[in-house]
């Protein structure tokens, strides 16, 4: 289908849910490339070696007999996470394991500098919601202001906006050209998008509230917040515009998706489908263009600009290609913000390479270099890590390090052989020479797919979040990849037609982030263990309640242990259940044994996750509650609108839409979450 029959197409009920059937169609050149392996294909030679498929699974492929002795030795080992599991569902809240407090902190609209107006839904504006918190939550980040961390600063991006719950009487717009757009609305839309720095405080009773009078509150938006560029693709004639003909600076940031906080404390804000921000008067001679040779057409075409999901082109040069052909070159970066420095103009960090970022989840290696882990989240794309040149000292450790500006973006091969071999990017070597259309690290940065590409990465099912963890390990999201076919299926990504996912735990040759080499394992494979056609793997003690689909976020707590939240967009209705936050074994009998410990109201997914150093709070953000595959919603059945939603979370007040709202998690009586 083209992306009018998509739009057009009755089965996707808003334009968050065509913008990810479109995305369906891979840019990825390279599919054809991929090996297929017959046993690999369903379910990873070295797993079944392992023993460490779930019941069913095994089940199928090798009968009864196979799994006796992994069940057995299951039942011998505790859970290392403490809580009595929540009972899966989808209703129109949210819900916590029994035993805790889950209790909304911030609303989209909810005023967070001194001077703010209260929310009026009814009567929004460009002023207000610049100075009020955005829409759609997703990357959650922390940092203590004092030494007991009762104090700190919460970093929250808003990755994008859903017109037909955000706006009165508007409805979806992208099915008849943006025809019910005004400026005022793309002016709100924007200043709605970007990220949120906020002082909050815990009080004697444990509860965290916002400090709105704080110098420290401010929004970051694509409408107006200033920003720069450094690394190596700062300054190059692709980056230079007709407002900024030095290619350094830039307005605004745009589908902040995850992110990640420095070891030093800063914020970094992920920009992801940035593609679809950019307009075109022409769309219909994009086909015609010549994308044989690396052009700027062959660029575009590989990143999927101009999306055109948004009108904002229409009244804004700088979100027009016909106007300004290299901003595009401008976003799908890394940004870092200094959060303790409101006057702090962000930097987009180029040497960490241009692609759509999931996150940007750092660690340090062994000797102190500072390792930066990102997917590139498009079905077919890779997987990626930076590795600063120098090393963590008290001198480089600040806001705009040249930890961020000197160092080597790598990007993963999956080998069948259970090895993975981290591939650098570097101009001239191998063959990102003039030859194929690199001429220097700035052309090999800002085509960073294409590049890649060239190097023989494996395609993956939609890379998210990419979580490091203790002793050089590290936890890939393959969210799902429906377009997957049998004969392109490779080790690492096993199913074809992948409805649910799975997440691949990489440990790191001698323990340490900074290794090019290193063993991949499959840590399980999502969806419903009962049905055996669904191929997943689970550590058969796995609960009905346990399993989830289409792992996105995932986080470690203050105790190394590994926690997962959801996204199933519109395909909820595959699984039944509400996206949701899960615990995860990852060592011993237990390995690969999820419980279930909060979920989303209707049409939500969960974003965050982040645990304070303490492990005592956990914050948690609903994105889009209401919103995606309402129509699979018993009793609902129909697209949300902002008159008519399926679920008024969390106010449930008839004058009022669904609000995207940041979560605090605590243990009733306090104490360390799931201990
Ligand atoms: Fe914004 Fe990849 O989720
Ligand atoms: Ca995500
Ligand atoms: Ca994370
Ligand atoms: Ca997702």
């Amino acid at each position: 289908m083209d992306r009018k029959q998509i739009i057009n197409d009755p089965d996707y009920g808003n334009k968050a849910e065509a913008f990810e059937a479109f995305d369906d169609i891979p840019t990825n050149p390279n599919l054809s490339r991929t090996i297929g392996d017959v046993i690999n294909a369903r379910y990873g030679r070295r797993d079944v070696l392992r023993g460490v498929l779930g019941v069913t699974a095994t089940t199928a492929l090798f009968g009864t007999s196979a799994m006796i002795a992994p069940k057995q030795a299951a039942a011998a080992s505790a859970s290392r996470y403490n809580f009595d599991e929540l009972t899966w569902g989808n209703d129109e809240t949210h819900h916590i394991a029994e035993g805790y407090n889950a209790d909304v902190l911030l609303r989209w609209g909810d005023p967070i500098t001194a001077d703010a107006p209260e929310f009026d839904v009814m009567n929004q504006t460009v002023d207000a919601q610049l100075k009020q918190f955005g829409y759609n939550n997703d990357y959650v980040g922390f940092t203590s202001l004092n030494e007991d961390g009762t104090r700190g600063l919460l970093c929250v991006n808003h990755e994008y906006t859903n017109e037909e719950v955000m706006f009165p009487g508007l409805g979806r717009q992208d099915r008849d050209g943006f025809k019910g757009m005004t400026k005022d609305i793309v002016d709100i839309e924007m200043a709605a998008h970007g990220g949120t720095v906020v002082e909050i405080a815990q009080g004697a009773d444990g509860k965290w509230s916002l400090v709105k009078d704080s110098a420290y509150n401010r929004r970051i938006t694509p409408y107006n917040t200033e920003m720069v560029l450094d690394g190596p693709a700062a300054g190059h004639d692709r980056m230079k515009t007709n407002d900024d003909p030095t290619g350094l600076s830039v307005i605004g940031t745009i589908n902040n998706c995850a992110g990640g906080m420095t070891p030093w404390g800063t914020y970094l804000m992920a920009e992801e489908n940035f593609h679809g921000y950019f307009w075109t008067d022409v769309r219909d001679s994009d086909d015609k263009a010549d994308v044989s040779a690396h052009s700027d057409a062959a660029s575009k075409k590989r990143y999927g600009v101009p999306g055109g999901w948004y009108a904002w082109g229409k009244y804004y040069d700088r979100w027009n290609i016909d106007k300004e052909p290299n901003m595009p070159n401008k976003y799908g970066w890394v940004v870092e913000v200094d959060p303790r420095n409101p006057d702090a103009k962000p930097i987009k960090h180029t040497a960490l390479g241009r692609f759509r970022h999931e996150g940007a989840e750092t660690t340090v290696s062994k000797d102190g270099h500072l390792v930066v882990y990102s997917g590139d989240d498009n079905r077919f794309d890779y997987q990626y890590k930076y590795v600063s040149g120098g090393t963590i000292k008290d001198e480089t450790a600040v806001f705009g390090s040249s930890l961020f500006s000197d160092g080597t973006l790598y990007v993963a091969r999956f080998d069948e052989d259970g090895t993975v071999e981290w591939m650098p990017l570097v101009y001239g070597q191998g063959p990102l020479t003039a030859e194929n259309g690199f001429n220097s690290q700035a052309d090999v940065l800002i085509d960073t797919r294409l590049a890649a590409d060239l190097l023989g990465a494996t395609p993956m099912d939609r890379p998210e979040d990419a979580q490091p963890g203790p002793n050089g390990t590290a936890y890939l999201m393959l969210t799902n990849n429906t377009r997957r076919k049998p004969d392109q299926v490779n080790a690492a990504n096993p199913r074809p037609e992948s409805s649910f996912g799975h997440i691949i735990e990489i440990k790191e040759d001698n323990q340490d982030h900074a290794s090019t080499k290193g063993t991949w394992s499959i840590l399980v494979k999502c969806g419903d263990p009962a049905i055996a056609e669904v191929g997943a793997q689970w550590n058969p003690e796995t609960s009905e309640n346990g399993w989830f689909g289409s792992p996105d976020n995932a986080a470690m707590d203050a105790d190394g242990r590994l926690w997962i939240s959801t996204d199933q967009g519109s395909g909820w209705g595959k699984t039944g259940k509400s996206d949701g936050l899960y615990s995860l074994e990852t060592e011993g009998d237990l390995r690969g044994h999820s419980k279930l410990f909060f979920r989303c109201p209707v049409g939500g997914e969960l974003c965050g996750p982040y645990f304070h150093d303490s492990g005592e709070t956990l914050f948690l953000a609903v994105q889009h509650p209401g919103t995606d595959g309402t129509k699979d919603f018993k009793g609902f059945e129909r697209n949300s609108t902002f008159e008519d939603p399926a679920t008024r979370w969390p106010d449930f007040d008839a004058a009022m839409p669904p609000r995207p709202s940041v979560v605090v998690v605590t243990k009733r009586g306090g104490g360390k979450i799931a201990i």
